[in-house]
């Protein structure tokens, strides 16, 4: 059975409400899977995992979109992590009123990158809550990220 690690930062509940969804389109499909908020988890938690998955809110100053302050240290130590053979897939909510849409999704995606994990999906930004095609979206994110480890 494919294993899966969610980790995902939120503020206000939306992207918490977005990793709820993936995790349970894995777990409905059989996926042995864990859900973990960022200042709980350790990057270090992917190693045990088949797919390996951020969701992350956008944050910004005034200047460019900005990772969640409290997911730095977690973003740093992903980078540097091996997770060759591991399918990824990033996710997560910003608000289209904001020029640098979403822009946590990306960084994450390049983070990942750095470890050799496989994209397994393309990262999918979602407008504040997940509406009903949203959901659609991220229950097919799920489910190429699956198809993407089980076919390794
Ligand atoms: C001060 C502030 C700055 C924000 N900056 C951005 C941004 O640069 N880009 C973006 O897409 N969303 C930005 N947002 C919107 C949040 O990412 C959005 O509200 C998101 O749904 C929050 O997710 P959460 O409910 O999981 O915390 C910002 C929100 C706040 C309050």
């Amino acid at each position: 059975m494919a294993s899966a690690q969610i980790v995902y930062a939120s503020m206000t509940g939306n992207t918490q409400e977005i990793a709820e969804i993936v995790e349970e389109r894995l777990a409905d499909q059989g996926v042995d899977t864990t859900l973990t908020e960022i200042t709980q988890a350790d990057a270090s938690d992917f190693e045990n995992a088949d797919i390996c998955i951020v969701a992350a809110y956008t944050f910004s100053d005034g200047g460019p979109g900005l990772l969640p302050e409290e997911g730095e240290d977690f973003f740093a130590d992903l980078k540097e992590l091996d997770l060759h053979g591991k399918v990824y897939g990033t996710c997560g909510s910003g608000d289209r009123f904001y020029d640098d849409f979403a822009t946590a999704v990306d960084m994450f995606d390049e983070a990942f990158a750095a470890t050799g994990a496989k994209r397994g999906a393309a990262g999918v930004k979602i407008d504040l809550a997940p509406e009903a095609e949203d959901i659609d979206t991220l229950e097919k994110f799920a489910d190429d990220l699956l198809h993407a480890a089980t076919a390794e």
